[in-house]
Protein backbone atom coordinates (compact mmCIF):
# COMPACT_ATOMS: atom_id res chain seq x y z
CA UNK A 1 0.00 0.00 0.00
CA UNK A 2 1.40 3.03 -0.93
CA UNK A 3 0.41 6.54 0.55
CA UNK A 4 1.00 10.42 -0.41
CA UNK A 5 1.72 12.10 2.07
CA UNK A 6 1.37 15.99 2.15
CA UNK A 7 2.98 18.21 5.16
CA UNK A 8 2.38 22.02 5.35
CA UNK A 9 2.22 22.95 9.07
CA UNK A 10 4.96 25.33 9.78
CA UNK A 11 7.88 26.64 7.15
CA UNK A 12 8.42 23.18 5.12
CA UNK A 13 6.27 22.19 2.13
CA UNK A 14 6.70 18.69 2.24
CA UNK A 15 5.59 15.89 -0.25
CA UNK A 16 6.41 12.08 -0.11
CA UNK A 17 5.65 8.44 -0.74
CA UNK A 18 5.64 5.49 1.99
CA UNK A 19 5.12 2.06 1.33
CA UNK A 20 3.69 0.12 3.88
CA UNK A 21 4.33 2.65 6.69
CA UNK A 22 7.99 1.54 6.87
CA UNK A 23 9.53 2.10 3.30
CA UNK A 24 10.27 5.10 2.27
CA UNK A 25 10.47 5.53 -1.52
CA UNK A 26 10.97 9.46 -1.57
CA UNK A 27 10.83 12.33 0.78
CA UNK A 28 10.78 16.07 -0.92
CA UNK A 29 11.12 19.35 1.57
CA UNK A 30 10.97 22.85 0.03
CA UNK A 31 11.46 24.78 3.05
CA UNK A 32 10.76 28.76 2.86
CA UNK A 33 13.38 29.16 5.62
CA UNK A 34 15.88 31.53 3.77
CA UNK A 35 12.78 34.02 3.53
CA UNK A 36 12.32 33.95 7.33
CA UNK A 37 16.04 33.69 8.68
CA UNK A 38 16.28 37.66 8.73
CA UNK A 39 12.99 38.06 11.21
CA UNK A 40 14.58 35.78 13.57
CA UNK A 41 11.32 33.67 13.34
CA UNK A 42 8.80 32.17 10.91
CA UNK A 43 6.84 34.76 9.43
CA UNK A 44 3.10 33.28 8.86
CA UNK A 45 2.55 34.97 6.05
CA UNK A 46 5.51 34.74 4.03
CA UNK A 47 5.30 30.92 5.11
CA UNK A 48 1.88 30.48 3.38
CA UNK A 49 2.48 32.39 0.05
CA UNK A 50 5.34 30.05 -0.04
CA UNK A 51 3.77 26.77 0.67
CA UNK A 52 1.47 28.07 -2.46
CA UNK A 53 4.33 28.10 -4.72
CA UNK A 54 5.73 25.22 -3.61
CA UNK A 55 3.29 22.76 -2.73
CA UNK A 56 2.38 21.43 -6.57
CA UNK A 57 5.83 20.97 -7.84
CA UNK A 58 6.78 18.92 -3.97
CA UNK A 59 3.70 16.61 -4.84
CA UNK A 60 5.12 15.65 -8.65
CA UNK A 61 8.60 15.67 -7.31
CA UNK A 62 7.88 13.16 -4.61
CA UNK A 63 5.75 10.95 -7.51
CA UNK A 64 8.78 11.19 -9.79
CA UNK A 65 10.84 10.36 -7.03
CA UNK A 66 9.05 7.29 -5.75
CA UNK A 67 8.82 5.61 -9.44
CA UNK A 68 5.12 6.12 -8.96
CA UNK A 69 1.97 7.47 -11.36
CA UNK A 70 -1.37 8.53 -9.59
CA UNK A 71 -2.97 4.95 -10.23
CA UNK A 72 0.20 3.62 -7.90
CA UNK A 73 -1.04 5.70 -5.05
CA UNK A 74 -3.66 4.20 -2.93
CA UNK A 75 -4.47 6.76 -0.28
CA UNK A 76 -3.55 10.46 0.51
CA UNK A 77 -2.56 11.80 4.00
CA UNK A 78 -2.48 15.00 4.96
CA UNK A 79 -1.55 17.31 8.28
CA UNK A 80 -4.58 19.00 10.04
CA UNK A 81 -2.79 20.42 12.74
CA UNK A 82 -1.29 21.76 15.19
CA UNK A 83 0.55 24.60 13.39
CA UNK A 84 0.43 28.26 11.69
CA UNK A 85 -3.48 28.76 9.85
CA UNK A 86 -2.64 30.25 6.46
CA UNK A 87 0.10 27.18 6.38
CA UNK A 88 -2.19 24.08 7.25
CA UNK A 89 -4.54 25.34 4.60
CA UNK A 90 -2.54 25.23 2.09
CA UNK A 91 -1.67 21.60 2.81
CA UNK A 92 -5.78 20.73 3.40
CA UNK A 93 -7.01 22.51 0.51
CA UNK A 94 -4.45 20.21 -2.00
CA UNK A 95 -5.03 17.04 -0.18
CA UNK A 96 -8.66 17.26 -0.47
CA UNK A 97 -8.80 18.69 -3.74
CA UNK A 98 -6.32 15.75 -5.41
CA UNK A 99 -8.27 13.31 -3.41
CA UNK A 100 -11.74 14.22 -5.35
CA UNK A 101 -9.95 14.64 -8.33
CA UNK A 102 -8.14 11.63 -8.22
CA UNK A 103 -10.65 10.02 -6.19
CA UNK A 104 -8.20 8.65 -3.52
CA UNK A 105 -9.43 8.00 0.37
CA UNK A 106 -8.12 10.74 2.46
CA UNK A 107 -6.57 10.13 6.15
CA UNK A 108 -5.96 13.00 8.47
CA UNK A 109 -3.16 13.41 10.93
CA UNK A 110 -1.99 14.85 14.02
CA UNK A 111 1.45 16.67 13.55
CA UNK A 112 2.81 16.00 16.71
CA UNK A 113 1.58 12.28 16.50
CA UNK A 114 3.25 11.82 13.38
CA UNK A 115 6.77 12.77 14.43
CA UNK A 116 6.89 9.32 16.10
CA UNK A 117 6.23 7.48 12.94
CA UNK A 118 9.23 8.97 11.69
CA UNK A 119 10.84 6.59 13.65
CA UNK A 120 8.48 3.62 12.30
CA UNK A 121 10.52 3.92 8.46
CA UNK A 122 13.34 1.32 8.23
CA UNK A 123 14.05 0.80 4.69
CA UNK A 124 14.02 3.16 1.75
CA UNK A 125 14.97 3.10 -2.14
CA UNK A 126 17.07 6.39 -1.80
CA UNK A 127 20.24 7.31 -1.07
CA UNK A 128 21.72 9.19 1.75
CA UNK A 129 19.44 8.23 4.56
CA UNK A 130 20.49 6.13 7.72
CA UNK A 131 18.05 4.55 9.27
CA UNK A 132 17.18 2.89 11.92
CA UNK A 133 17.67 -0.96 11.58
CA UNK A 134 14.20 -1.98 12.75
CA UNK A 135 11.08 -0.58 13.98
CA UNK A 136 10.77 0.16 17.78
CA UNK A 137 8.39 -2.18 19.92
CA UNK A 138 5.43 -1.25 22.10
CA UNK A 139 4.98 -0.02 24.51
CA UNK A 140 7.22 2.70 23.57
CA UNK A 141 8.12 6.04 25.65
CA UNK A 142 8.23 9.31 23.25
CA UNK A 143 10.31 12.02 23.94
CA UNK A 144 8.94 14.94 21.24
CA UNK A 145 11.09 18.06 21.15
CA UNK A 146 10.68 20.46 18.49
CA UNK A 147 10.23 23.91 17.89
CA UNK A 148 6.32 23.61 18.50
CA UNK A 149 6.23 20.53 20.93
CA UNK A 150 8.16 19.45 23.86
CA UNK A 151 6.14 16.36 25.76
CA UNK A 152 7.04 13.07 26.87
CA UNK A 153 4.26 10.11 25.96
CA UNK A 154 3.84 6.73 26.37
CA UNK A 155 2.35 4.73 23.70
CA UNK A 156 0.46 1.46 24.50
CA UNK A 157 0.23 0.61 20.56
CA UNK A 158 -0.72 2.67 17.83
CA UNK A 159 -2.97 5.49 18.55
CA UNK A 160 -3.06 4.16 22.23
CA UNK A 161 -1.24 6.71 24.62
CA UNK A 162 -1.09 8.86 27.28
CA UNK A 163 0.82 11.89 27.29
CA UNK A 164 2.36 12.52 30.56
CA UNK A 165 4.18 15.49 30.41
CA UNK A 166 4.31 18.58 28.57
CA UNK A 167 5.67 22.13 28.55
CA UNK A 168 3.63 24.64 30.27
CA UNK A 169 5.08 27.67 28.21
CA UNK A 170 7.44 27.44 25.66
CA UNK A 171 9.04 24.39 23.52
CA UNK A 172 12.51 23.44 23.96
CA UNK A 173 13.57 24.14 20.22
CA UNK A 174 11.80 27.74 20.98
CA UNK A 175 14.11 28.56 23.75
CA UNK A 176 16.85 27.52 21.54
CA UNK A 177 16.01 29.80 19.09
CA UNK A 178 14.96 32.66 21.89
CA UNK A 179 18.38 31.97 23.46
CA UNK A 180 20.61 32.60 20.22
CA UNK A 181 18.42 35.76 19.37
CA UNK A 182 19.67 37.46 22.38
CA UNK A 183 23.05 35.85 21.49
CA UNK A 184 23.12 37.48 18.17
CA UNK A 185 23.13 33.96 16.63
CA UNK A 186 21.54 33.37 13.50
CA UNK A 187 17.97 31.73 13.23
CA UNK A 188 17.39 28.24 13.25
CA UNK A 189 18.50 28.30 17.40
CA UNK A 190 19.30 24.70 17.65
CA UNK A 191 22.37 24.07 15.82
CA UNK A 192 24.10 27.88 16.09
CA UNK A 193 23.53 27.67 19.48
CA UNK A 194 25.46 23.91 19.53
CA UNK A 195 28.01 25.09 17.50
CA UNK A 196 28.45 27.92 20.04
CA UNK A 197 28.21 25.37 23.01
CA UNK A 198 31.13 23.56 21.90
CA UNK A 199 33.69 26.25 22.33
CA UNK A 200 32.03 27.33 25.65
CA UNK A 201 31.73 26.66 29.37
CA UNK A 202 28.62 24.32 30.19
CA UNK A 203 30.04 25.30 34.03
CA UNK A 204 30.50 28.96 33.93
CA UNK A 205 26.79 29.83 34.51
CA UNK A 206 24.93 28.49 37.22
CA UNK A 207 21.38 28.77 35.54
CA UNK A 208 17.74 26.79 37.13
CA UNK A 209 16.16 24.26 36.00
CA UNK A 210 12.05 24.57 36.60
CA UNK A 211 10.28 22.76 38.79
CA UNK A 212 6.78 22.07 38.08
CA UNK A 213 3.48 20.35 39.84
CA UNK A 214 3.74 17.19 37.69
CA UNK A 215 6.68 15.91 37.64
CA UNK A 216 6.84 14.92 33.42
CA UNK A 217 5.60 18.68 32.54
CA UNK A 218 8.29 20.93 31.02
CA UNK A 219 9.00 25.25 31.26
CA UNK A 220 11.63 26.96 28.96
CA UNK A 221 10.33 30.23 29.53
CA UNK A 222 12.01 30.67 32.78
CA UNK A 223 15.45 28.88 31.78
CA UNK A 224 15.35 31.88 28.75
CA UNK A 225 14.90 35.03 30.98
CA UNK A 226 17.61 33.50 33.37
CA UNK A 227 20.16 33.69 29.84
CA UNK A 228 18.90 37.10 29.55
CA UNK A 229 19.52 37.86 33.48
CA UNK A 230 22.74 36.57 32.81
CA UNK A 231 24.14 37.93 29.60
CA UNK A 232 22.65 41.16 31.12
CA UNK A 233 25.28 40.56 34.28
CA UNK A 234 28.39 39.73 32.39
CA UNK A 235 28.35 43.17 31.01
CA UNK A 236 27.71 44.85 34.05
CA UNK A 237 23.98 45.82 33.35
CA UNK A 238 20.55 45.26 34.58
CA UNK A 239 17.47 44.20 33.48
CA UNK A 240 16.46 46.78 31.75
CA UNK A 241 19.33 46.62 29.30
CA UNK A 242 17.56 46.24 26.15
CA UNK A 243 18.08 42.43 25.09
CA UNK A 244 19.06 43.12 21.14
CA UNK A 245 22.22 45.37 22.30
CA UNK A 246 23.62 42.32 24.25
CA UNK A 247 24.86 40.42 21.66
CA UNK A 248 27.50 43.51 20.48
CA UNK A 249 28.86 43.86 23.73
CA UNK A 250 29.85 40.01 24.64
CA UNK A 251 32.54 39.02 23.31
CA UNK A 252 33.19 35.35 21.84
CA UNK A 253 33.98 33.66 24.55
CA UNK A 254 30.95 34.71 27.29
CA UNK A 255 28.53 33.84 23.97
CA UNK A 256 30.21 30.24 24.14
CA UNK A 257 29.84 29.70 27.62
CA UNK A 258 26.34 31.22 28.24
CA UNK A 259 25.21 29.13 24.58
CA UNK A 260 27.04 25.69 26.76
CA UNK A 261 25.44 26.55 30.09
CA UNK A 262 22.10 26.84 28.58
CA UNK A 263 23.04 23.88 26.47
CA UNK A 264 23.36 21.71 28.96
CA UNK A 265 20.80 22.32 31.19
CA UNK A 266 17.99 22.68 28.74
CA UNK A 267 19.07 19.56 27.56
CA UNK A 268 19.21 17.87 31.09
CA UNK A 269 15.61 18.84 32.06
CA UNK A 270 14.35 16.76 29.00
CA UNK A 271 16.64 13.61 30.30
CA UNK A 272 15.93 14.01 33.64
CA UNK A 273 12.08 13.49 32.90
CA UNK A 274 12.76 10.81 30.05
CA UNK A 275 15.03 9.09 32.91
CA UNK A 276 12.49 8.94 35.29
CA UNK A 277 9.39 7.98 32.78
CA UNK A 278 11.55 5.28 31.78
CA UNK A 279 12.16 3.92 35.39
CA UNK A 280 8.58 4.28 35.77
CA UNK A 281 6.98 2.60 32.77
CA UNK A 282 9.69 -0.13 31.92
CA UNK A 283 9.32 0.89 27.76
CA UNK A 284 10.32 -1.50 25.01
CA UNK A 285 11.96 1.39 23.20
CA UNK A 286 12.83 5.28 23.45
CA UNK A 287 12.36 7.35 20.88
CA UNK A 288 13.44 10.79 20.46
CA UNK A 289 10.97 12.73 17.85
CA UNK A 290 11.24 16.41 16.30
CA UNK A 291 13.94 18.69 15.27
CA UNK A 292 15.89 19.20 18.61
CA UNK A 293 16.58 14.70 18.38
CA UNK A 294 19.54 15.95 16.05
CA UNK A 295 21.43 17.59 19.32
CA UNK A 296 24.39 16.18 19.72
CA UNK A 297 23.97 16.75 23.55
CA UNK A 298 20.89 15.42 23.93
CA UNK A 299 22.29 12.05 21.89
CA UNK A 300 25.05 12.44 24.66
CA UNK A 301 23.54 12.62 27.97
CA UNK A 302 20.66 10.02 26.93
CA UNK A 303 23.37 7.50 26.21
CA UNK A 304 24.87 8.31 29.47
CA UNK A 305 21.73 8.25 31.71
CA UNK A 306 19.38 5.34 29.89
CA UNK A 307 20.09 1.56 30.27
CA UNK A 308 18.59 1.38 26.39
CA UNK A 309 20.00 1.84 22.71
CA UNK A 310 18.38 3.96 20.56
CA UNK A 311 18.19 4.21 16.68
CA UNK A 312 17.76 7.77 15.70
CA UNK A 313 16.08 8.06 12.79
CA UNK A 314 17.84 9.92 10.22
CA UNK A 315 18.08 13.69 10.81
CA UNK A 316 16.03 14.31 7.40
CA UNK A 317 13.55 12.89 9.26
CA UNK A 318 13.42 14.57 12.08
CA UNK A 319 12.41 17.55 11.29
CA UNK A 320 9.44 18.25 9.59
CA UNK A 321 8.96 15.90 6.70
CA UNK A 322 5.71 14.46 4.86
CA UNK A 323 6.83 10.57 5.27
CA UNK A 324 6.06 11.15 8.85
CA UNK A 325 2.76 11.89 7.88
CA UNK A 326 2.01 8.93 5.53
CA UNK A 327 3.29 6.62 7.76
CA UNK A 328 1.05 7.55 10.34
CA UNK A 329 -1.70 6.89 7.83
CA UNK A 330 -0.73 3.30 7.33
CA UNK A 331 -1.21 2.91 11.05
CA UNK A 332 -4.44 4.65 10.61
CA UNK A 333 -5.58 2.38 8.07
CA UNK A 334 -4.51 -0.85 9.81
CA UNK A 335 -5.99 -0.04 13.24
CA UNK A 336 -9.68 0.37 11.18
CA UNK A 337 -9.61 4.60 11.72
CA UNK A 338 -11.75 6.62 9.31
CA UNK A 339 -11.18 8.35 6.39
CA UNK A 340 -12.51 11.83 6.02
CA UNK A 341 -14.78 13.69 3.91
CA UNK A 342 -12.65 15.70 1.21
CA UNK A 343 -15.35 17.96 0.78
CA UNK A 344 -15.45 19.12 4.43
CA UNK A 345 -11.95 18.49 6.04
CA UNK A 346 -11.23 22.00 8.20
CA UNK A 347 -7.81 22.17 9.34
CA UNK A 348 -7.36 22.05 13.20
CA UNK A 349 -4.27 24.85 14.66
CA UNK A 350 -4.60 24.05 18.34
CA UNK A 351 -5.03 20.14 17.96
CA UNK A 352 -3.13 18.80 20.12
CA UNK A 353 -1.87 15.31 21.15
O1 LIG B 1 10.59 19.46 14.22
P1 LIG B 1 11.06 20.76 13.68
O2 LIG B 1 11.74 20.77 12.35
O3 LIG B 1 9.88 21.80 13.54
C1 LIG B 1 8.81 21.87 14.41
O4 LIG B 1 7.84 21.10 14.28
O5 LIG B 1 8.92 22.76 15.29
O6 LIG B 1 12.03 21.38 14.80
C2 LIG B 1 12.71 22.61 14.62
C3 LIG B 1 13.40 22.97 15.91
C4 LIG B 1 13.98 24.39 15.91
O7 LIG B 1 13.50 25.09 17.04
C5 LIG B 1 15.50 24.17 16.01
O8 LIG B 1 16.13 25.20 16.74
C6 LIG B 1 15.58 22.83 16.71
O9 LIG B 1 14.50 22.08 16.18
N1 LIG B 1 16.86 22.16 16.42
C7 LIG B 1 17.79 21.88 17.36
C8 LIG B 1 18.90 21.32 16.67
N2 LIG B 1 18.59 21.26 15.35
C9 LIG B 1 17.33 21.78 15.22
N3 LIG B 1 17.78 22.07 18.67
C10 LIG B 1 18.88 21.70 19.37
N4 LIG B 1 19.97 21.17 18.80
C11 LIG B 1 20.04 20.97 17.46
N5 LIG B 1 21.15 20.47 16.91
ZN1 LIG C 1 7.23 19.38 13.69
Amino acid sequence: MKILGIETSCDETAAAVVENGYKLLSNVVASSIDLHIQYGGVVPEIAARSHIEFINPAVEKALEEANCVWSDIDSIAVTQGPGLGGSLLIGVMTARTLAIVKNKPLYAVNHVEAHVYANLLVETSLNGYKLPKKQPKFPLLALIVSGGHTQLVYFEDHFKYKVLGRTGDDAVGEAYDKVAKILGLPYPGGPSVEKFAAKGDASKYKLPKSKMPNKYDFSYSGLKTAVLRAAQATIGEDYSFPSYKLADKLTEAQKADLAASFNRIAVEALVDKTVKAYDEFSPKSLVIAGGVAASPELRRQISQRLPIGIDYADIKLCTDNAAMIASNAYYQIKANKPTVDPKTLEINPGLTM
